[in-house]
Protein backbone atom coordinates (compact mmCIF):
# COMPACT_ATOMS: atom_id res chain seq x y z
CA UNK A 1 0.00 0.00 0.00
CA UNK A 2 1.62 3.35 -1.06
CA UNK A 3 2.42 5.74 2.03
CA UNK A 4 -0.41 7.95 1.11
CA UNK A 5 -3.26 5.45 1.65
CA UNK A 6 -1.80 4.59 4.90
CA UNK A 7 -1.60 8.84 5.89
CA UNK A 8 -5.20 8.84 4.79
CA UNK A 9 -6.50 5.64 6.63
CA UNK A 10 -4.65 6.73 9.92
CA UNK A 11 -6.32 10.72 9.38
CA UNK A 12 -10.08 8.85 9.48
CA UNK A 13 -9.30 6.39 12.33
CA UNK A 14 -7.79 9.77 14.07
CA UNK A 15 -10.54 11.79 13.21
CA UNK A 16 -12.99 9.06 13.92
CA UNK A 17 -11.65 8.32 17.51
CA UNK A 18 -11.28 12.17 18.50
CA UNK A 19 -15.04 12.53 17.09
CA UNK A 20 -15.54 9.58 19.59
CA UNK A 21 -14.16 11.02 22.22
CA UNK A 22 -16.38 14.22 22.34
CA UNK A 23 -19.31 12.47 21.79
CA UNK A 24 -18.82 9.82 24.69
CA UNK A 25 -17.10 12.83 26.94
CA UNK A 26 -20.68 14.71 26.39
CA UNK A 27 -22.77 12.44 28.66
CA UNK A 28 -19.28 11.26 30.76
CA UNK A 29 -18.61 14.72 31.81
CA UNK A 30 -22.18 15.02 32.77
CA UNK A 31 -22.30 11.86 34.67
CA UNK A 32 -25.23 10.62 32.50
CA UNK A 33 -24.43 6.89 32.10
CA UNK A 34 -25.07 5.09 28.34
CA UNK A 35 -24.09 2.07 26.24
CA UNK A 36 -20.95 2.50 24.94
CA UNK A 37 -20.68 4.77 21.64
CA UNK A 38 -18.65 3.04 18.60
CA UNK A 39 -17.17 5.35 16.65
CA UNK A 40 -19.66 6.54 13.70
CA UNK A 41 -22.00 4.51 14.48
CA UNK A 42 -22.80 6.54 17.75
CA UNK A 43 -25.55 3.60 19.21
CA UNK A 44 -27.10 3.17 15.89
CA UNK A 45 -26.10 -0.43 15.70
CA UNK A 46 -27.67 -1.28 18.69
CA UNK A 47 -31.10 -0.31 17.15
CA UNK A 48 -30.43 -2.07 14.21
CA UNK A 49 -29.72 -5.26 15.63
CA UNK A 50 -32.13 -5.19 18.45
CA UNK A 51 -34.49 -2.20 17.46
CA UNK A 52 -35.48 0.77 19.33
CA UNK A 53 -37.93 -0.03 21.67
CA UNK A 54 -35.99 -3.25 22.72
CA UNK A 55 -32.90 -0.42 23.23
CA UNK A 56 -34.70 2.02 24.98
CA UNK A 57 -36.69 -0.74 27.00
CA UNK A 58 -33.51 -2.59 28.00
CA UNK A 59 -31.47 0.60 28.62
CA UNK A 60 -34.02 1.76 31.12
CA UNK A 61 -33.42 -1.78 33.21
CA UNK A 62 -29.76 -1.55 32.83
CA UNK A 63 -29.22 2.48 34.01
CA UNK A 64 -32.04 3.40 35.31
CA UNK A 65 -33.88 6.28 35.15
CA UNK A 66 -31.97 8.80 33.51
CA UNK A 67 -29.48 7.64 30.36
CA UNK A 68 -28.24 8.93 27.39
CA UNK A 69 -28.37 8.12 24.04
CA UNK A 70 -27.30 8.95 19.95
CA UNK A 71 -29.51 9.95 17.94
CA UNK A 72 -27.22 10.32 14.77
CA UNK A 73 -24.81 12.32 16.32
CA UNK A 74 -26.85 13.93 18.73
CA UNK A 75 -26.80 13.48 22.75
CA UNK A 76 -29.98 12.78 23.77
CA UNK A 77 -31.22 12.55 27.57
CA UNK A 78 -33.55 9.85 28.54
CA UNK A 79 -35.47 10.87 31.36
CA UNK A 80 -38.18 8.32 33.12
CA UNK A 81 -38.06 10.13 36.64
CA UNK A 82 -41.63 10.62 37.82
CA UNK A 83 -40.66 13.72 39.75
CA UNK A 84 -38.57 15.06 37.10
CA UNK A 85 -41.10 14.88 34.51
CA UNK A 86 -43.39 16.73 36.47
CA UNK A 87 -41.04 19.81 36.06
CA UNK A 88 -40.58 19.28 32.83
CA UNK A 89 -44.34 18.83 31.31
CA UNK A 90 -45.73 20.79 33.63
CA UNK A 91 -44.27 23.22 36.54
CA UNK A 92 -41.22 24.33 34.19
CA UNK A 93 -42.96 23.81 31.38
CA UNK A 94 -42.14 27.54 30.02
CA UNK A 95 -38.34 26.62 29.48
CA UNK A 96 -39.29 23.26 27.80
CA UNK A 97 -42.23 23.68 25.39
CA UNK A 98 -40.70 22.83 22.42
CA UNK A 99 -39.99 19.72 20.58
CA UNK A 100 -36.73 19.22 19.54
CA UNK A 101 -35.56 21.20 16.18
CA UNK A 102 -35.57 19.11 12.94
CA UNK A 103 -32.48 19.08 10.65
CA UNK A 104 -35.12 19.79 7.56
CA UNK A 105 -38.30 21.75 7.45
CA UNK A 106 -40.58 20.08 5.32
CA UNK A 107 -43.56 22.68 4.13
CA UNK A 108 -46.29 22.99 4.91
CA UNK A 109 -46.05 19.79 7.81
CA UNK A 110 -43.40 22.19 9.55
CA UNK A 111 -46.75 24.34 9.95
CA UNK A 112 -48.16 21.33 12.17
CA UNK A 113 -49.03 21.53 15.94
CA UNK A 114 -46.18 18.72 16.42
CA UNK A 115 -43.88 21.25 14.92
CA UNK A 116 -44.80 24.58 15.38
CA UNK A 117 -43.32 26.21 18.51
CA UNK A 118 -43.21 29.17 21.16
CA UNK A 119 -46.00 31.64 20.71
CA UNK A 120 -47.45 30.29 17.78
CA UNK A 121 -48.04 26.94 18.87
CA UNK A 122 -49.99 28.00 21.45
CA UNK A 123 -52.32 30.55 19.44
CA UNK A 124 -52.63 27.30 17.08
CA UNK A 125 -53.59 25.34 20.27
CA UNK A 126 -55.90 27.05 21.76
CA UNK A 127 -57.42 27.83 18.51
CA UNK A 128 -57.91 23.64 17.76
CA UNK A 129 -58.52 22.38 21.26
CA UNK A 130 -62.04 22.94 21.29
CA UNK A 131 -62.66 21.01 18.63
CA UNK A 132 -61.73 17.67 20.78
CA UNK A 133 -64.45 18.98 23.57
CA UNK A 134 -66.67 16.42 25.01
CA UNK A 135 -69.15 18.56 23.79
CA UNK A 136 -67.81 17.92 20.27
CA UNK A 137 -67.46 14.09 20.38
CA UNK A 138 -70.78 13.20 21.59
CA UNK A 139 -72.22 13.78 17.60
CA UNK A 140 -69.08 12.11 16.86
CA UNK A 141 -69.93 9.04 17.95
CA UNK A 142 -72.67 8.09 15.59
CA UNK A 143 -69.99 8.73 12.62
CA UNK A 144 -67.88 6.12 14.52
CA UNK A 145 -70.36 3.38 15.11
CA UNK A 146 -71.41 3.49 11.12
CA UNK A 147 -67.42 2.96 10.84
CA UNK A 148 -67.53 -0.15 13.89
CA UNK A 149 -70.31 -1.62 11.67
CA UNK A 150 -67.89 -1.32 8.33
CA UNK A 151 -65.49 -3.41 10.49
CA UNK A 152 -67.72 -5.75 11.95
CA UNK A 153 -68.79 -6.79 8.45
CA UNK A 154 -65.89 -7.31 6.88
CA UNK A 155 -64.28 -9.44 9.80
CA UNK A 156 -67.08 -11.62 9.43
CA UNK A 157 -66.73 -11.70 6.13
CA UNK A 158 -62.94 -12.77 6.68
CA UNK A 159 -63.99 -15.12 9.85
CA UNK A 160 -65.87 -16.77 7.70
CA UNK A 161 -63.27 -17.97 5.03
CA UNK A 162 -60.10 -17.87 7.77
CA UNK A 163 -60.56 -17.36 11.31
CA UNK A 164 -56.81 -16.67 11.63
CA UNK A 165 -56.61 -12.85 11.07
CA UNK A 166 -53.91 -10.27 10.95
CA UNK A 167 -55.48 -7.43 13.01
CA UNK A 168 -53.89 -4.84 12.58
CA UNK A 169 -54.44 -3.84 8.69
CA UNK A 170 -58.17 -4.47 9.83
CA UNK A 171 -58.37 -2.07 12.24
CA UNK A 172 -55.95 0.15 10.62
CA UNK A 173 -58.57 0.80 7.87
CA UNK A 174 -61.67 1.53 10.36
CA UNK A 175 -59.10 3.77 12.13
CA UNK A 176 -58.54 5.68 8.50
CA UNK A 177 -62.37 6.20 8.29
CA UNK A 178 -63.14 7.10 12.02
CA UNK A 179 -60.28 10.23 11.59
CA UNK A 180 -61.83 10.94 7.91
CA UNK A 181 -65.13 11.17 8.78
CA UNK A 182 -64.87 12.06 13.04
CA UNK A 183 -62.32 14.85 11.60
CA UNK A 184 -62.92 16.40 8.27
CA UNK A 185 -66.57 14.74 7.32
CA UNK A 186 -65.18 12.87 4.64
CA UNK A 187 -66.77 10.11 3.17
CA UNK A 188 -64.01 7.44 2.93
CA UNK A 189 -64.76 4.29 2.83
CA UNK A 190 -61.40 2.56 3.10
CA UNK A 191 -62.62 -1.33 4.32
CA UNK A 192 -65.14 -1.26 1.55
CA UNK A 193 -63.04 0.15 -1.26
CA UNK A 194 -58.89 -0.11 -0.32
CA UNK A 195 -58.40 0.89 -3.59
CA UNK A 196 -59.93 4.24 -2.90
CA UNK A 197 -57.35 6.68 -4.38
CA UNK A 198 -57.82 8.81 -1.39
CA UNK A 199 -56.82 5.66 1.15
CA UNK A 200 -53.97 4.73 -0.95
CA UNK A 201 -52.45 8.35 -1.23
CA UNK A 202 -52.85 8.20 2.77
CA UNK A 203 -51.36 4.53 3.44
CA UNK A 204 -48.19 5.92 1.19
CA UNK A 205 -47.70 8.73 3.83
CA UNK A 206 -47.67 6.49 6.55
CA UNK A 207 -46.36 3.72 5.52
CA UNK A 208 -43.47 6.10 3.75
CA UNK A 209 -41.47 4.54 1.67
CA UNK A 210 -38.30 6.46 2.20
CA UNK A 211 -36.66 4.99 -0.81
CA UNK A 212 -39.22 6.28 -2.89
CA UNK A 213 -39.66 10.04 -2.01
CA UNK A 214 -41.53 10.87 -4.77
CA UNK A 215 -44.49 8.93 -4.06
CA UNK A 216 -44.88 10.36 -1.19
CA UNK A 217 -44.38 14.04 -2.57
CA UNK A 218 -47.33 13.20 -4.85
CA UNK A 219 -49.74 11.57 -2.30
CA UNK A 220 -49.06 14.59 0.44
CA UNK A 221 -50.22 16.75 -2.78
CA UNK A 222 -53.43 14.84 -3.45
CA UNK A 223 -53.89 14.74 -0.19
CA UNK A 224 -53.82 18.90 0.53
CA UNK A 225 -55.73 19.13 -2.16
CA UNK A 226 -58.73 16.73 -0.99
CA UNK A 227 -58.41 18.91 2.47
CA UNK A 228 -58.37 22.40 0.23
CA UNK A 229 -61.38 21.48 -1.87
CA UNK A 230 -62.85 20.30 1.68
CA UNK A 231 -62.02 23.72 3.20
CA UNK A 232 -63.41 25.53 0.51
CA UNK A 233 -66.82 23.84 0.51
CA UNK A 234 -66.69 24.70 4.26
CA UNK A 235 -66.90 28.31 3.78
CA UNK A 236 -70.18 27.67 2.46
CA UNK A 237 -72.07 28.63 5.74
CA UNK A 238 -75.08 25.93 4.68
CA UNK A 239 -72.52 23.00 4.90
CA UNK A 240 -71.40 24.02 8.07
CA UNK A 241 -71.01 20.98 9.88
CA UNK A 242 -69.37 20.67 14.09
CA UNK A 243 -65.88 18.95 13.26
CA UNK A 244 -62.44 20.12 13.69
CA UNK A 245 -62.11 21.21 10.08
CA UNK A 246 -65.09 23.23 10.24
CA UNK A 247 -63.59 24.77 13.51
CA UNK A 248 -60.12 25.58 11.89
CA UNK A 249 -61.85 27.49 8.59
CA UNK A 250 -64.03 28.98 11.24
CA UNK A 251 -60.91 30.51 12.73
CA UNK A 252 -60.12 32.04 9.31
CA UNK A 253 -63.17 33.92 9.48
CA UNK A 254 -62.99 35.08 13.15
CA UNK A 255 -60.19 36.07 15.23
CA UNK A 256 -59.83 37.52 18.89
CA UNK A 257 -63.10 35.43 19.60
CA UNK A 258 -62.77 33.81 22.55
CA UNK A 259 -62.11 30.18 22.31
CA UNK A 260 -64.08 27.71 25.03
CA UNK A 261 -62.20 26.94 27.36
CA UNK A 262 -63.21 23.62 28.71
CA UNK A 263 -59.69 22.41 27.81
CA UNK A 264 -57.40 24.80 27.32
CA UNK A 265 -53.49 23.80 28.35
CA UNK A 266 -52.16 25.79 31.43
CA UNK A 267 -49.33 27.23 30.59
CA UNK A 268 -46.51 27.53 33.56
CA UNK A 269 -45.00 31.26 33.55
CA UNK A 270 -48.36 32.70 34.13
CA UNK A 271 -51.21 34.45 32.12
CA UNK A 272 -49.92 35.39 28.72
CA UNK A 273 -52.25 37.84 26.51
CA UNK A 274 -54.30 35.87 24.17
CA UNK A 275 -53.70 33.23 25.13
CA UNK A 276 -57.24 31.66 25.33
CA UNK A 277 -58.11 33.16 22.49
CA UNK A 278 -58.76 31.56 19.03
CA UNK A 279 -56.75 33.54 16.39
CA UNK A 280 -56.99 33.12 12.73
CA UNK A 281 -55.15 30.09 10.58
CA UNK A 282 -53.74 30.50 7.46
CA UNK A 283 -54.66 27.66 4.43
CA UNK A 284 -51.15 26.31 4.90
CA UNK A 285 -51.78 25.62 8.43
CA UNK A 286 -55.06 23.99 8.44
CA UNK A 287 -54.00 21.99 5.52
CA UNK A 288 -50.81 20.74 7.93
CA UNK A 289 -52.93 20.23 11.24
CA UNK A 290 -55.12 17.79 8.88
CA UNK A 291 -52.17 16.11 7.57
CA UNK A 292 -50.67 15.87 10.88
CA UNK A 293 -54.03 14.73 12.63
CA UNK A 294 -54.46 11.50 9.93
CA UNK A 295 -50.50 10.93 10.87
CA UNK A 296 -50.25 11.31 14.54
CA UNK A 297 -54.03 9.48 15.17
CA UNK A 298 -53.72 6.66 12.51
CA UNK A 299 -50.71 4.41 13.31
CA UNK A 300 -51.18 4.83 17.23
CA UNK A 301 -54.81 4.31 17.45
CA UNK A 302 -54.60 0.67 15.17
CA UNK A 303 -51.59 -0.60 17.48
CA UNK A 304 -53.73 -0.15 20.05
CA UNK A 305 -56.69 -1.56 19.18
CA UNK A 306 -54.44 -4.56 18.12
CA UNK A 307 -52.79 -4.84 21.46
CA UNK A 308 -56.05 -4.61 22.70
CA UNK A 309 -57.17 -7.38 20.91
CA UNK A 310 -53.72 -9.33 21.78
CA UNK A 311 -54.83 -8.78 25.62
CA UNK A 312 -57.93 -10.18 25.19
CA UNK A 313 -57.12 -13.45 23.54
CA UNK A 314 -54.57 -14.06 26.00
CA UNK A 315 -56.52 -13.36 29.07
CA UNK A 316 -59.89 -15.19 28.46
CA UNK A 317 -61.23 -14.80 31.70
CA UNK A 318 -60.33 -11.41 31.92
CA UNK A 319 -62.51 -11.48 27.99
CA UNK A 320 -65.48 -12.71 29.67
CA UNK A 321 -65.45 -10.27 32.36
CA UNK A 322 -65.24 -7.60 30.07
CA UNK A 323 -67.75 -9.23 27.63
CA UNK A 324 -70.28 -9.52 30.89
CA UNK A 325 -69.96 -5.63 31.46
CA UNK A 326 -70.83 -5.38 27.72
CA UNK A 327 -74.16 -7.10 27.72
CA UNK A 328 -74.75 -5.36 31.00
CA UNK A 329 -74.43 -1.85 29.80
CA UNK A 330 -74.10 -1.81 26.14
CA UNK A 331 -75.79 -5.25 24.70
CA UNK A 332 -76.44 -4.10 21.39
CA UNK A 333 -75.07 -1.71 18.44
CA UNK A 334 -77.72 1.31 19.02
CA UNK A 335 -76.66 0.94 22.81
CA UNK A 336 -73.06 2.12 21.96
CA UNK A 337 -72.54 5.88 22.19
CA UNK A 338 -70.50 8.15 23.88
CA UNK A 339 -72.22 7.99 27.68
CA UNK A 340 -72.38 4.80 27.59
CA UNK A 341 -68.91 3.73 26.73
CA UNK A 342 -67.13 6.28 29.09
CA UNK A 343 -69.22 4.84 32.23
CA UNK A 344 -67.77 0.79 31.58
CA UNK A 345 -65.35 0.93 33.89
CA UNK A 346 -63.97 -2.55 33.55
CA UNK A 347 -63.32 -1.32 29.46
CA UNK A 348 -61.39 1.77 30.82
CA UNK A 349 -59.54 -0.13 33.68
CA UNK A 350 -58.30 -2.86 30.26
CA UNK A 351 -57.42 -0.11 27.79
CA UNK A 352 -55.83 1.61 30.51
CA UNK A 353 -53.57 -1.42 31.89
CA UNK A 354 -53.16 -2.18 27.74
CA UNK A 355 -51.51 1.37 27.27
CA UNK A 356 -49.42 0.67 30.27
CA UNK A 357 -47.67 -2.30 28.46
CA UNK A 358 -47.60 -1.27 25.04
CA UNK A 359 -47.75 2.74 24.72
CA UNK A 360 -48.05 3.05 20.59
CA UNK A 361 -46.25 6.33 20.69
CA UNK A 362 -42.91 5.41 22.45
CA UNK A 363 -40.66 8.69 21.02
CA UNK A 364 -41.92 9.27 17.61
CA UNK A 365 -43.72 9.02 14.40
CA UNK A 366 -41.91 10.12 11.14
CA UNK A 367 -43.81 11.63 8.86
CA UNK A 368 -42.58 13.40 6.35
CA UNK A 369 -40.16 12.16 3.06
CA UNK A 370 -37.88 13.94 4.44
CA UNK A 371 -37.36 11.19 7.73
CA UNK A 372 -38.04 13.78 10.16
CA UNK A 373 -39.38 13.33 13.05
CA UNK A 374 -42.33 14.96 13.59
CA UNK A 375 -44.68 13.79 17.13
CA UNK A 376 -42.94 12.53 19.74
CA UNK A 377 -42.52 12.74 23.17
CA UNK A 378 -39.45 14.73 23.28
CA UNK A 379 -38.14 18.34 23.92
CA UNK A 380 -35.45 20.65 23.70
CA UNK A 381 -34.39 22.42 26.82
CA UNK A 382 -34.97 26.63 26.16
CA UNK A 383 -33.49 27.99 29.35
CA UNK A 384 -30.61 26.72 31.63
CA UNK A 385 -32.47 24.74 34.35
CA UNK A 386 -31.65 22.63 37.45
CA UNK A 387 -34.24 20.54 38.90
CA UNK A 388 -33.64 18.16 41.87
CA UNK A 389 -29.89 17.53 41.39
CA UNK A 390 -30.02 17.39 37.42
CA UNK A 391 -29.00 20.08 35.13
CA UNK A 392 -30.68 20.89 32.64
CA UNK A 393 -28.26 23.14 29.67
CA UNK A 394 -29.78 25.32 27.37
CA UNK A 395 -30.31 23.55 24.07
CA UNK A 396 -30.08 20.32 25.61
CA UNK A 397 -32.52 17.31 23.48
CA UNK A 398 -34.67 15.63 26.08
CA UNK A 399 -37.12 12.13 25.40
CA UNK A 400 -39.03 11.15 27.62
CA UNK A 401 -39.71 7.97 28.39
CA UNK A 402 -42.83 6.18 28.44
CA UNK A 403 -41.98 2.59 28.30
CA UNK A 404 -39.33 3.29 30.88
CA UNK A 405 -41.48 4.58 33.11
CA UNK A 406 -44.27 2.31 32.39
CA UNK A 407 -42.33 -0.68 33.46
CA UNK A 408 -40.20 0.62 36.26
CA UNK A 409 -40.60 -0.86 38.96
CA UNK A 410 -40.67 1.53 41.93
CA UNK A 411 -44.25 2.31 40.41
CA UNK A 412 -45.35 -0.91 39.20
CA UNK A 413 -45.39 -3.86 40.98
CA UNK A 414 -44.42 -6.43 39.06
CA UNK A 415 -44.88 -4.40 35.74
CA UNK A 416 -44.20 -7.10 33.28
CA UNK A 417 -47.86 -8.33 34.07
CA UNK A 418 -50.95 -7.10 32.99
CA UNK A 419 -53.21 -6.39 35.37
CA UNK A 420 -56.48 -4.11 34.66
CA UNK A 421 -56.76 -3.63 38.62
CA UNK A 422 -53.89 -1.17 39.04
CA UNK A 423 -56.42 1.38 37.65
CA UNK A 424 -59.19 1.18 40.09
CA UNK A 425 -59.90 4.64 41.40
CA UNK A 426 -58.18 3.57 44.60
CA UNK A 427 -54.64 2.35 43.01
CA UNK A 428 -54.58 5.38 40.83
CA UNK A 429 -54.16 7.61 43.70
CA UNK A 430 -52.10 5.98 45.32
CA UNK A 431 -49.72 5.81 42.39
CA UNK A 432 -47.06 9.22 41.04
CA UNK A 433 -49.64 11.04 38.69
CA UNK A 434 -46.53 10.79 36.17
CA UNK A 435 -45.90 7.25 35.68
CA UNK A 436 -48.25 6.65 33.39
CA UNK A 437 -48.03 8.78 30.16
CA UNK A 438 -49.23 6.76 27.17
CA UNK A 439 -50.78 10.37 25.89
CA UNK A 440 -47.79 12.79 27.60
CA UNK A 441 -49.66 14.82 29.73
CA UNK A 442 -49.12 19.15 30.42
CA UNK A 443 -50.17 21.52 28.08
CA UNK A 444 -48.68 20.05 25.36
CA UNK A 445 -50.06 16.33 25.51
CA UNK A 446 -51.93 14.47 23.12
CA UNK A 447 -54.54 16.81 21.68
CA UNK A 448 -56.17 13.71 20.03
CA UNK A 449 -56.36 12.30 23.15
CA UNK A 450 -60.09 12.18 23.64
CA UNK A 451 -61.26 10.91 20.11
CA UNK A 452 -58.78 8.56 20.45
CA UNK A 453 -59.80 6.93 23.74
CA UNK A 454 -63.42 7.07 22.01
CA UNK A 455 -62.59 5.45 18.77
CA UNK A 456 -60.90 2.66 21.18
CA UNK A 457 -63.68 2.14 23.12
CA UNK A 458 -66.38 1.98 20.76
CA UNK A 459 -64.00 -0.31 18.52
CA UNK A 460 -63.29 -2.41 21.33
CA UNK A 461 -67.24 -2.69 23.05
CA UNK A 462 -68.19 -3.47 19.12
CA UNK A 463 -66.22 -6.09 19.22
CA UNK A 464 -66.33 -8.11 22.25
CA UNK A 465 -70.49 -7.72 21.47
CA UNK A 466 -69.56 -9.82 17.86
CA UNK A 467 -66.17 -12.16 18.56
CA UNK A 468 -64.11 -13.82 20.96
CA UNK A 469 -60.53 -13.58 20.42
CA UNK A 470 -58.29 -16.64 20.67
CA UNK A 471 -54.81 -17.16 20.00
CA UNK A 472 -53.77 -19.21 17.25
CA UNK A 473 -50.36 -20.93 16.14
CA UNK A 474 -49.21 -17.59 14.32
CA UNK A 475 -49.70 -15.66 17.72
CA UNK A 476 -46.39 -14.43 19.37
CA UNK A 477 -46.52 -15.11 22.93
CA UNK A 478 -45.31 -13.15 24.83
CA UNK A 479 -45.35 -10.46 21.84
CA UNK A 480 -41.79 -9.57 20.71
CA UNK A 481 -42.16 -6.06 20.80
CA UNK A 482 -40.95 -4.16 16.89
CA UNK A 483 -37.85 -3.03 15.49
CA UNK A 484 -39.20 0.73 15.12
CA UNK A 485 -42.34 0.56 17.37
CA UNK A 486 -43.75 -0.92 19.85
CA UNK A 487 -46.31 -2.83 17.24
CA UNK A 488 -44.45 -6.48 16.20
CA UNK A 489 -42.76 -5.86 12.96
CA UNK A 490 -45.13 -9.31 11.37
CA UNK A 491 -48.54 -7.47 12.74
CA UNK A 492 -50.73 -9.86 15.24
CA UNK A 493 -52.70 -12.83 13.89
CA UNK A 494 -55.18 -13.99 16.42
CA UNK A 495 -57.84 -16.15 15.61
CA UNK A 496 -61.78 -14.22 16.35
CA UNK A 497 -64.59 -16.39 16.70
CA UNK A 498 -67.92 -14.83 16.23
CA UNK A 499 -70.21 -15.20 18.67
CA UNK A 500 -73.58 -17.16 18.65
C1 LIG B 1 -53.91 5.70 21.09
C2 LIG B 1 -53.76 6.76 20.33
C3 LIG B 1 -52.76 7.87 20.56
C4 LIG B 1 -51.66 7.91 21.39
C5 LIG B 1 -51.16 6.83 22.33
C6 LIG B 1 -51.05 9.22 21.23
C7 LIG B 1 -49.92 9.65 21.93
C8 LIG B 1 -49.36 10.90 21.79
C9 LIG B 1 -48.19 11.35 22.50
C10 LIG B 1 -47.40 10.54 23.53
C11 LIG B 1 -47.92 12.61 22.09
C12 LIG B 1 -46.74 13.48 22.53
C13 LIG B 1 -47.17 14.36 23.69
C14 LIG B 1 -46.02 15.20 24.22
O1 LIG B 1 -45.20 15.69 23.46
O2 LIG B 1 -45.92 15.35 25.44
C15 LIG B 1 -48.92 12.98 21.12
C16 LIG B 1 -49.00 14.21 20.50
C17 LIG B 1 -49.95 14.53 19.55
N1 LIG B 1 -51.01 13.74 19.12
FE1 LIG B 1 -51.46 11.89 19.79
N2 LIG B 1 -51.77 9.93 20.32
C18 LIG B 1 -52.84 9.16 19.89
C19 LIG B 1 -53.83 9.52 18.99
C20 LIG B 1 -53.94 10.74 18.38
C21 LIG B 1 -55.02 11.15 17.50
C22 LIG B 1 -56.24 10.30 17.13
C23 LIG B 1 -54.71 12.42 17.08
C24 LIG B 1 -55.50 13.34 16.16
C25 LIG B 1 -56.74 13.24 15.86
C26 LIG B 1 -53.46 12.80 17.69
C27 LIG B 1 -52.82 14.01 17.49
C28 LIG B 1 -51.69 14.43 18.17
C29 LIG B 1 -51.07 15.73 17.96
C30 LIG B 1 -51.53 16.80 16.96
C31 LIG B 1 -49.99 15.81 18.84
C32 LIG B 1 -49.05 16.98 19.05
C33 LIG B 1 -49.65 17.95 20.08
C34 LIG B 1 -48.86 19.24 20.25
O3 LIG B 1 -47.67 19.28 19.93
O4 LIG B 1 -49.45 20.22 20.72
N3 LIG B 1 -53.02 11.77 18.47
N4 LIG B 1 -49.79 11.91 20.96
Amino acid sequence: MELTTWVLIASVIIIACVYDYWRKSYFKQRGIPCDTILPFLGHYHKFISGGFTEFIHRSAKQHGKIFGMLLGSSPVVVIGDADILKEILVRKFSSFHNRRPQAIDDYPVNKALTRLEGARWKQVRNTITPAFSASKMKPIAALLNDSCDALIKHMKAKVATNPDIEVKEMYGNMTMDCIAKGGFGLQVDSQEDPNDPFVNHAKAIINMNLLNPRVIIASKKFFMDVTQQAMHMRHDKASKRVDVLQLMVDAQETDDSPAESEDMPEIAGGEEKGLHRKTELTEAEIMAQSLIFFLAGYSTTTVALSFVSYNLATHPELQDKLFQEVQEMAPDRDSVNYDTVNKMEYLDKFLSETLRLFPPLLYSIRISETGAHHVGADRVCQDSVTVGDFHFEKGMDIFYNIIGIHYDPDYWEDPEKFDPERFTKEATEKRHPFAYLPFGTGPRNCIGMRFALLVLKMAIVRMVQTFQFEPCEQTQIPIKFGKRSVSPDKGITLRVVARE
